[in-house]
């Protein structure tokens, strides 16, 4: 791109590290030099620094029926499966590629013909949280890898839920996009697969006895909002300075805890943390390739731990 590029069309910026700008306190100044250069070099070509891998919970909502090109998969899956929304999985540079041009290509998940799901599956057991739909997700990845579910659910769940299935599916392995009914517009323009398959409570229990850790003590830091999670929730989660915790969210969270703009699969954490509290298995993912000790923890879990 010569020096005047400018991107054509809306464009936002996913979570660094963490925000130059508001860095955590023991961020080091030469990462704060290298990642406040990278987001310069975005937003002079016209992008949103709001740094968040949920824009459509941040007026990045794009309409039903909208073909865009976004590269973090949680995000993807979410826009496919929920907003109904076109869009492949596309790779940091050609993400940028498509502002700069202001097309895509029309292939992959742009095309209906791709989109058809290839397995039914019908959820018997009760879902009663959002970690019941992220331990779904690793499920439905790990047994029918990237085959796109048709998925049959006893109640429609709320947004929580769905950006947790949303996240895990396709960090475990599967496709990103699902077929909710119920849920996903344009649904009855697919084919309901004959191949047909139950989940039931065990299913998901062996998901929670893996990920299901007793630290026997409390965790050395509670990570929540991997994705970043809706401000409501935040605005609801109480502070405690007894024990460390840390949020992602996007540039603009002035949460007290906030890890602004940032994402902590990416970042440093401050040293001497060993066991991790997280709401979410996608975070549980990437926290133990770090070689953290991970305990996956319910909404109502990490409130009780912050109250007491
Ligand atoms: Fe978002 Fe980072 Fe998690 S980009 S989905 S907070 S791994």
């Amino acid at each position: 791109a010569s020096d005047n590029s400018k991107f054509r069309v809306p464009a936002t910026i996913n979570p660094a590290a963490f925000s130059p700008f508001s860095p955590p306190p023991w961020a080091r100044e030469e990462h704060i030099v290298l990642q406040k250069r990278a987001i310069d070099a975005l937003v002079s070509l016209g992008a949103d620094p709001v740094m968040t891998c949920a824009p459509y919970f941040y007026g990045y909502a794009p309409s039903e029926g909208a073909h865009v090109a976004w590269a973090e998969s949680s995000a993807v899956t979410y826009a496919n499966s929920v907003l109904g929304v076109y869009t492949s999985k596309e790779s940091g540079p050609s993400a940028v590629a498509a502002a700069l041009l202001g097309f895509t290509v029309y292939g992959g998940l742009h095309l209906d013909s791709n989109r058809q799901p290839g397995v039914t599956i019908e959820i018997h057991t009760e879902m009663k949280d959002h970690l019941q739909w992220g331990a779904l997700g690793i499920w439905l990845g790990r047994t029918f890898g990237n085959t796109i579910p048709y998925i049959i659910a006893p109640d429609v769940p709320d947004t929580l839920s769905l950006q947790a299935l949303a996240s895990a599916l396709p960090t475990y392995g599967g496709p990103v996009l699902f077929h909710m009914e119920g849920v996903t517009p344009r649904i009855h323009q697919v084919r309901i697969p004959t191949r047909r398959h139950v989940v039931n409570a065990q299913d998901l229990a062996a998901v929670f006895t893996e990920y299901k850790k007793d630290f026997n003590k409390e965790p050395d830091l509670l990570y929540i909002g991997c994705p970043h999670t809706h401000p409501e929730y935040l605005r609801v989660l109480p502070m405690s300075s007894r024990i460390k915790t840390l949020i992602g969210g996007p540039a603009a969270c002035t949460h007290q805890m906030c890890l602004s703009g940032g994402c902590a699969a990416v970042a440093r954490l401050p040293s001497g943390i060993r066991r991790i509290g997280v709401d979410s298995f996608k975070a549980a993912f990437y926290m133990r390739s770090k070689g953290y000790e991970v305990n996956v923890l319910s909404r109502d879990e990490i409130i009780s731990i912050l109250e007491e």
